[in-house]
């Protein structure tokens, strides 16, 4: 439901000359229309993106800070983030949640200030291999996504992007079943604690090792609104297939 989305998440990668190649192959990428595409290059390069990228896709940065900006070393303020162009922002990604140690709170607090200032953001939840065996997928999801659902201040640009973060980085891509099945409940979620409209027009997208082989299959699947690549998004071809993956 919603217009397909897919998401190039760059994390902590490339140089002046990798990221000058990458955005030059994805401006002279062909790319259907009908699908939201944006790119999310480290800080320190989103300047460079911004300006040097066709208009056709959007940029993303991968944080924010909760407020205004002012004494906080460090820090981007969305403030500035909007001055260079820029129109997302992702949160709650596992490796913030995970390594840096961001909890939901401050995860949500940041959503919060970044959409109430006009930002689109990219809203991730996701379970750990643990929790998944232990059959606890949908508790954390759902944990996940209500600490979002207490702050935002509306859902119309919010992008949930359920990442399983056993499937991140490891080339192990949940089935397209796995991934339907919590889009699904996600979707129910919403439904049940924040309405039938919310639930039917926000987009879902999938993250977890997804490439131009995998991303057909999964396009596939009806709760399956787009996708966040990481790794495959650093090659421009390779990121035009997943965009063109659209059913
Ligand atoms: P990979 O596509 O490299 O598994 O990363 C997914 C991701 O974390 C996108 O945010």
């Amino acid at each position: 439901s919603g217009k397909f989305f897919v998401g190039g998440n760059w994390k902590c990668n490339g140089t002046k000359d990798s990221i000058t190649k990458l955005v030059t192959d994805l401006n002279s990428a062909k790319l259907e229309s009908d699908v939201d595409v944006v790119v999310s290059p480290p800080f320190v390069y989103l300047d460079l993106v911004s300006s040097s990228l066709t208009d056709r896709i959007e940029v993303s940065a991968q944080n924010s800070w909760i407020g205004k900006g002012g004494a906080f070393t460090g820090e981007i303020s969305v403030e500035q983030l909007k001055d260079i162009g820029c129109k997302w922002v992702i949160h709650g990604h596992s490796e913030r949640r995970h390594i840096i140690g961001e909890n939901d709170e401050f995860i949500g607090k940041k959503a919060a200030y970044a959409l109430n200032e006009g930002l689109g953001v990219i809203a991730c939840i996701g379970e750990l291999l643990e929790e998944r065996e232990a059959g606890k997928t949908f508790d954390v999801c759902f944990q996940q996504l209500k600490a979002f659902a207490d702050v935002v201040p509306s859902w119309d640009n919010v992008v949930i992007a359920y990442e399983p973060v056993w499937a991140i980085g490891t080339g192990k891509v949940a089935t397209p079943q796995q991934a339907q099945e919590v889009h699904v409940a996600v979707r129910d979620w919403l439904k049940k604690n924040v309405s039938e409209e919310v639930a039917s027009k926000t987009r879902i997208i999938y993250g977890g090792s997804v490439n131009g082989s995998n991303c057909g299959e999964l396009a596939k699947q009806e709760d399956i609104d787009g996708f966040l690549v990481g790794g495959a998004s650093l090659k421009g071809p390779e990121f035009a297939t997943i965009v063109n993956s659209v059913t």
